[in-house]
Order: structure tokens, then C-alpha cells, then sequence
């Protein structure tokens, strides 16, 4: 009878190891997902062009033409851009149904908070092809370029720009309330969960363009505004400074 308990702690134990290395293993990867988004990536179909010719033909990017890299993002963010891309601008305010609230007793609630704007993603040549992908197509083509591999070549930077860039991606600017950007893009800005992109390697140029975009209100899709409060405070000098640093960083590991 003394023996009882501890088998079962034994059991207990085993079976909970177990089901903790279950639920910690990567999601499996969909396989036919994944194959069919090979085959649009690589060969394209009528009018929407083979990914790999920009993007490179492992989705690691293309520095001279700024075009980013796709290999190793997370497929949640993949499909997102590609929906951010595909949405007509005009069509954006989203009208929920107003609530009847007696603005007297909460004065606080405004009623515009009825309007939901889900944001777009403005650029001449993603806009096109995205609008040409189905649903089926953006999870299939997300499956493909987040399973392929990645790893960033440390471009070399001088000395002054690399502590300046250092300082706002661990920093930021405390005094002006910005947070760094490594809080939201992760350590060596190597990308966090869906929502937060990874900055390291992808083309300097790329993300100053990026950040242009939010300052000019071409790009408008983050959630919360996060990324637009940020760019609102950068300085053409930071905007360098940042980019040149996340393009030395070497560490990278995927988003699984
Ligand atoms: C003719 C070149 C070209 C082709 C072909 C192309 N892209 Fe792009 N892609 C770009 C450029 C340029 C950008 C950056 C645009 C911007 O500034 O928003 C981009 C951006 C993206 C992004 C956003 C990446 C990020 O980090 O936010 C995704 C996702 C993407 N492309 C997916 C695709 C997929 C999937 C295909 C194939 C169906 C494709 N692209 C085909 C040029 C191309
Ligand atoms: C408060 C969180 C937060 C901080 C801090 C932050 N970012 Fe971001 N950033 C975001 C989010 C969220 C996105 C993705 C928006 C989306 O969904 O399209 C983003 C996207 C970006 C992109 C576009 C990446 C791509 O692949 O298209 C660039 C470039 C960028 N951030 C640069 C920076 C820099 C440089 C800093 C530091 C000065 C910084 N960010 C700090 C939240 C943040």
C-alpha cells in the first residue's frame, strides 16, 4: 500500500513530461501546403508572377534592389502583409453597429470608436499581385517561405554608426519616451511571435523605405499604431543608424 503513491508520482511525472514536450514541439507543417506554395512561389500562375524572381529563389531577399527577404517570417505575419496589400484602400472603414450609450453618464466613449480601420500596405507591385492570391494561396505560399531557412551575412558597418544604431535598437531615446526597437522586434531584432517582424537581415534600405512609408502614410497597418508612433519620432540620421545596425547583426533564428 506505501508503494501506491509513489508510482503514481512516477506516472504523474512521466505523463506530464510528455505532454509538456508534446505541446512544446513546432506545429507540423502541412505538406501539400506547402509543396503547392513551392510551386506558385517558384513558377508563378497567369497573371501573378513568380515570387522568387524578387524575393530571391530561397525567399532570401535581394540587397541591391531592396526587395525583402521572406524565408524564416512567420507565416501569420506573411499572410497579414498580403492581406494588408490585397485591401482597397477606400474600403477600409470597417462600420460596426453603434451601441445606444447615454453619453451623459460616459462622456469618455466617443461614437467614431464605431469605426474600426484594419490599415493597408500601399506599393505598385505588391498591391497587384497580392489582390491575384486567394485565401488558399496566401496560407499556402506563407507555409512555403516560413519553412525555408535563413541566415543574415553581417554586412560591415564603421564603428560610429554602429553605436549609434545600437543605442536606439537596446535604448531607444528614454528622454523622448521611445521605447527600442529590440523591446518589440526582439533581441538583435531577430523577429517576435506574429505581430513583430524581424528587422535583421532585411536590406537597409528596405527598412528606411519602411519607415518612410509610415512617416508619408503610405503604410498604416500595424496594430495599435505601434510601429507609426515609433516612425513618427525617427530622424533621417536614426533611420540610418538603425538600419545599418540590424544589417550587422549575424544572429538569426527563425521564428519557430
Ligand atoms: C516584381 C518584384 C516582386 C515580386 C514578383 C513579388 N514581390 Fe513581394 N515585394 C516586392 C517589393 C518591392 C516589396 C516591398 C514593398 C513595400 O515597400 O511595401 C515586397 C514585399 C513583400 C512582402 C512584405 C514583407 C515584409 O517584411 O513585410 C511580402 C509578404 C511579399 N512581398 C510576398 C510576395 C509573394 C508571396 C510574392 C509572390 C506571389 C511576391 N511577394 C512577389 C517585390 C516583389
Ligand atoms: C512598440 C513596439 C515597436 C517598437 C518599439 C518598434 N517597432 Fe518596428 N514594428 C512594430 C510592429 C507591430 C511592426 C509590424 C507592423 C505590421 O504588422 O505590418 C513593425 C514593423 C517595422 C518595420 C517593417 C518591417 C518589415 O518587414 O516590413 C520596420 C522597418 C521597423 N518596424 C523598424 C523599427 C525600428 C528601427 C525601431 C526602433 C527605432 C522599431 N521598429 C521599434 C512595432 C514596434
Amino acid at each position: 500500500m506505501k508503494k501506491l503513491p509513489k508510482i503514481l508520482l512516477i506516472i504523474t511525472l512521466i505523463g506530464g513530461s510528455l505532454v509538456y514536450w508534446i505541446q512544446n514541439q513546432p506545429p507540423p507543417i502541412d505538406e501539400a501546403a506547402r509543396q503547392a506554395g513551392e510551386q506558385l512561389a517558384t513558377k508563378g500562375r497567369d497573371n501573378i508572377p513568380a515570387c522568387t524572381t524578387c524575393h530571391g529563389s530561397k525567399g532570401e531577399g535581394n540587397f541591391a534592389a531592396n526587395f525583402p527577404r521572406l524565408a524564416g517570417l512567420h507565416p501569420d505575419y506573411i499572410i497579414k502583409q498580403l492581406q494588408d496589400y490585397a485591401r482597397d484602400p477606400l474600403q477600409t472603414g470597417v462600420k460596426l453597429e453603434p451601441i445606444a450609450r447615454d453619453y451623459s453618464k460616459t462622456p469618455r466613449i466617443y461614437s467614431d470608436l464605431t469605426v474600426y480601420t484594419p490599415g493597408t500596405r500601399k506599393d505598385p507591385i505588391m498591391n497587384n499581385i497580392a489582390k491575384a492570391l486567394t485565401p488558399t494561396d496566401r496560407k499556402n505560399l506563407a507555409t512555403y517561405f516560413s519553412t525555408l531557412p535563413f541566415q543574415a551575412t553581417p554586412q560591415p558597418v564603421d564603428f560610429q554608426t554602429l553605436e549609434r544604431g545600437a543605442d536606439l535598437a537596446l535604448r531607444g531615446k528614454p528622454e523622448y519616451g521611445l521605447p527600442s526597437c529590440d523591446s518589440c522586434h526582439g533581441p538583435d531584432g531577430k523577429g517576435f511571435g506574429p505581430y513583430f517582424p524581424p528587422l535583421a537581415g532585411q536590406p537597409p534600405q528596405y527598412l528606411i523605405d519602411q519607415i518612410n512609408k509610415w512617416q508619408t502614410g503610405k503604410r498604416d497597418n500595424d496594430s495599435l499604431a505601434l510601429m507609426q508612433n515609433i516612425a513618427n519620432q525617427l530622424t533621417d540620421g536614426d533611420k540610418m543608424n538603425a538600419a545599418a545596425y540590424f544589417s550587422n547583426r549575424s544572429l538569426i533564428v527563425n521564428w519557430k
